[in-house]
């Protein structure tokens, strides 16, 4: 079975972007001890664009379910969700406007050769 890959979309504006990334420099850190997790990477947008991109990869579809509704999912987004609960976030709100699943399959993967 390919592993599965989910990207978070989140829309930040220019004045959030210190704040996102504050943010996930303090995230829970939790991610790493779920069942099946393979890869985290936060993107920053170099081009232009005002999405960030919180890629992550799974075995499975069911691992990645699992942790969505997991305690871990959301200590993992604690500070995010207590600033949006408050409806601010150091007096700024939350830090993504907006947030979208993108959802694949591995079909290739590949690193340098050995030795190269
Ligand atoms: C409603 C949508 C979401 C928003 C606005 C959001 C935003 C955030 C923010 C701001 C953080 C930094 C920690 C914090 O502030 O608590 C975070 C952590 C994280 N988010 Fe999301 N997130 C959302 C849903 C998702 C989804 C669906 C995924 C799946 C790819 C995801 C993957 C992650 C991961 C892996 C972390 C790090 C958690 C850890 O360290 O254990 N997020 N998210």
């Amino acid at each position: 079975m390919p592993s599965v890959v989910k990207i978070n979309v989140l829309t930040v504006s220019a004045e959030m972007r210190e704040e996102l990334e504050r943010r996930f420099s303090g995230r829970a850190g939790v991610v790493e001890s779920a069942d099946g997790f393979e890869w985290f990477e936060l993107l920053r947008p170099v081009d232009g664009t005002d999405r960030y991109l919180v890629y992550t990869r799974w075995r499975s579809d069911e691992d990645f379910k699992r942790w969505t509704e997991s305690q871990a999912f959301q200590r993992g987004h604690a500070q995010a969700a207590a600033e949006a609960g408050q409806g601010h976030g150091h007096g700024q709100g939350p830090a993504a406007s907006g947030a979208e699943l993108w959802s694949f399959e591995v079909v290739q993967s590949t690193g340098p050769a050995p030795g190269a």
